[in-house]
């Protein structure tokens, strides 16, 4: 469970992992568990407790998928598009998790019920196509079972 974005935890957060040999990855990763989402006003914070350019960090934020620049859904549903998986079918899982959110990869329900995400690679390759739901697993996945997983 995420919280909403809040400076004085975030410098906590940062404050914890400064004192690491390449701090910016582990506290990038803590501050996404943390709120879900790394905040554009995080930004300065760790430029500041890091010693690096707002440029640097946006960099490295931009550049790797797995950090979100905003909040996201309640339920965060994230699709394997990776090699193994696209031979096993994940093309026509995608489109048939689109068309059941009403959302494109990327996005996040008006409600803020969903957000749908590409991934490369859960590690689940021989059981693809994979889906990763909230923090579960999921192979052999069709987008039929959505509903029910959920429940
Ligand atoms: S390629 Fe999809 S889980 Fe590895």
């Amino acid at each position: 469970m995420t919280i909403a974005w809040n400076a004085e935890r975030a410098g906590a957060i940062i404050d914890e992992h400064r004192a690491l040999r390449g701090a910016l990855l582990p506290v990038l990763h803590a501050l996404q568990e943390e709120f879900g989402y790394i905040d554009a006003a995080a930004t300065p914070l760790l430029a500041s407790a890091l010693t690096l350019s707002q440029a640097e960090i946006h960099g490295v934020v931009t550049f790797y998928h797995e950090f979100r620049r905003s909040r996201p859904g309640r339920h965060v549903v994230k699709v394997c598009v990776a090699e193994a998986c696209q031979a096993r079918g994940s093309e026509s899982l995608v489109e048939g998790l689109k068309a059941r959110l009403g959302i494109d990869l990327g996005e996040t329900a008006a409600d803020g019920s969903f957000t749908l995400e590409a991934v490369y690679c859960l590690g689940n390759c021989a059981l693809g196509p994979s889906v990763m739901v909230d923090d579960r697993l999921h192979g052999l996945f069709h987008a039929s079972r959505l509903d029910g997983v959920l429940e």
